[in-house]
């Protein structure tokens, strides 16, 4: 077979640099070993993340031009809410300014105090946003999805059997909605089958507990499950997405993902009194319904975007890179979620650095040791970021210790992974010097964005 290549020239370029191992190691400190407040200037290759990171197509350059920033019923909105409507087929869409603040307004218009919202996965916006309500949000995800080496197609997928017996347990008043994240970010970008889609629906039907996704890869999960579930080889990912937002009764998106914007987000319901709590609230928090905190050109570039996350070649393309990176590090035995998922490879810092305990944050031990080897900024999906305290106050450790290499998209080139590769090299020889991190500072949610840590002396 022929070499996969990018379906895209590039037209224009933004220089980055790597600046020298004394200043990385300087940095790092006065970032308080925290990479959140690192200066992204200091970051040669920045993977923290592939949200918002990506590059636009020159046709969604172009569109900008035709942003028209009415305040009320702009052109711009009609072709957003246009596009919206054709892959999700909703009865009401409402631009938001990015995920979260769907999250948040669905959160605060739909949950009571001590009610619980079961998910695969919460992300840890979605989560906070659920908790800062007084809700309790619950992870059911499939049991083989917190085994990391598993070579299964859908790791992603919720435990049907949990769903039902948290439904019995805790009865359907006190679960206002349901969520299923696609793909799975925190379970190491791990898709969710149409048929479990399909399954969890046909659960809460008889209880009329609504279905809500978080759409935010919405077209990665869709190239998954044309590549490896039976039946839609024929499919086009439009008509996989269509069927996946069918099943939904409401969906929260962040466009700064499979949207390829560089900001943005929306919410789609089908419920009447749904889509009138959250017109009015959005109206408080974000702007008119027609704008939602984005302004007319970023209507037409995430209108753009959405139809171009969807393109085949794309996809491919986007699956090959993250692909040719997970592969070389499985061939030198680097502990990696297998297999790779849609937008990030994830090192499994618990089999990395098994000399540092789950409370002294091994995932951020290698965040910060690829930072000072090459200038390479990672991201923690582990006790840190998903600290939990047990009624004593205790700190209990995560299920998982990830380090996510996010792939920021049409961004970089075979050369950058490959650049990447011999830095984890030289961390994975030099493994047993990293030490472990103990808290200096923290907020109370939210806490990996803005704490302060310390080096443990080992
Ligand atoms: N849901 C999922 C699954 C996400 O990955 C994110 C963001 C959000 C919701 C919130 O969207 O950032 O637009 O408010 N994830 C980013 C990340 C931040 O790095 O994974 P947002």
């Amino acid at each position: 077979m022929r070499t996969i290549i990018e379906p895209f020239r590039i037209k224009m370029t933004e220089p980055i640099k790597l600046i020298s191992r004394a200043d990385r190691m300087a940095a790092l400190e006065q970032a308080h070993y925290n990479v959140f407040l690192l200066k992204a200037e200091d970051c040669c290759i920045d993977l923290l993340t592939d949200s918002g990171t990506g590059a636009m197509s020159s046709e969604q350059w172009a569109a900008l031009m035709l942003g028209d920033e009415s305040y009320a019923g702009s052109r711009s909105w009609a072709r957003f809410e246009a596009t919206v409507r054709q892959i999700t087929h909703a009865r009401h869409i409402f631009p938001t300014h990015q995920g979260r603040a769907a999250e948040g307004i669905l959160a605060t218009t739909r949950i009571a105090r001590g009610q619980l919202v079961p998910s695969n996965s919460h992300f840890d916006t979605t989560r906070a946003n659920i908790e800062y309500v007084g809700g309790h949000a619950v992870d059911l995800l499939c049991t083989a999805g917190l085994n990391t080496t598993a070579e299964l197609p859908f790791k992603g997928n919720m435990d049907i059997e949990k769903l039902a017996n948290c439904i019995t347990e805790h009865g359907a008043p006190h679960i206002p909605f349901c969520m299923v994240t696609v793909t799975n970010n925190t379970g190491g970008g791990q898709p969710v089958s149409m048929s479990n889609i399909r399954a969890i629906k046909e659960t809460l039907r008889p209880h009329r507990i609504p279905l809500v996704i978080d759409a935010c890869r919405f077209a990665e999960n869709a190239y998954f499950i044309r590549e490896r579930e039976p039946g839609y080889q024929d499919k086009s990912l439009l008509e996989i997405a269509q069927e996946m937002f069918s099943y939904a009764d409401a969906a929260t998106m962040s466009c700064k993902k499979d949207g390829l914007a560089n900001i943005g987000g929306f919410f789609v319901c089908n419920d009447d009194q749904w889509a009138k709590d959250f017109r009015n609230l959005l109206i408080l928090r974000e702007g008119f319904p027609t704008y939602g905190g984005l302004t007319g050109r970023d209507l037409e570039a995430i209108a753009v975007g959405l139809l171009e996350a969807l393109d085949y070649d794309y996809q491919v393309y986007r699956h090959a890179t993250v692909t040719y990176l997970g592969d070389r590090l499985i061939d030198r035995g680097i502990p990696i979620v297998r297999p790779v998922g849609g937008h990030a490879v994830f090192c499994d810092a618990r089999e990395f650095l098994p000399h540092i305990p789950p409370l002294e944050y091994p995932g951020i031990g290698l965040v910060n040791a690829l930072y000072i080897a090459g200038g390479i900024r990672a991201v923690e999906l582990g006790s840190l970021m998903f600290g939990k305290f047990d009624a004593q106050g205790r700190e209990i450790p995560a299920p998982l210790e990830l380090v996510r290499l996010a792939f920021p998209r049409r961004v970089y080139t075979q050369s950058h992974f490959d650049y990447l590769i011999e830095v984890i090299d030289e961390v994975w020889a030099n493994r047993q010097r990293i030490p472990g991190y103990r808290l200096t500072y923290q907020a109370d949610f939210l806490r990996h964005f803005t704490c302060h840590l310390e080096p443990v002396a080992q």
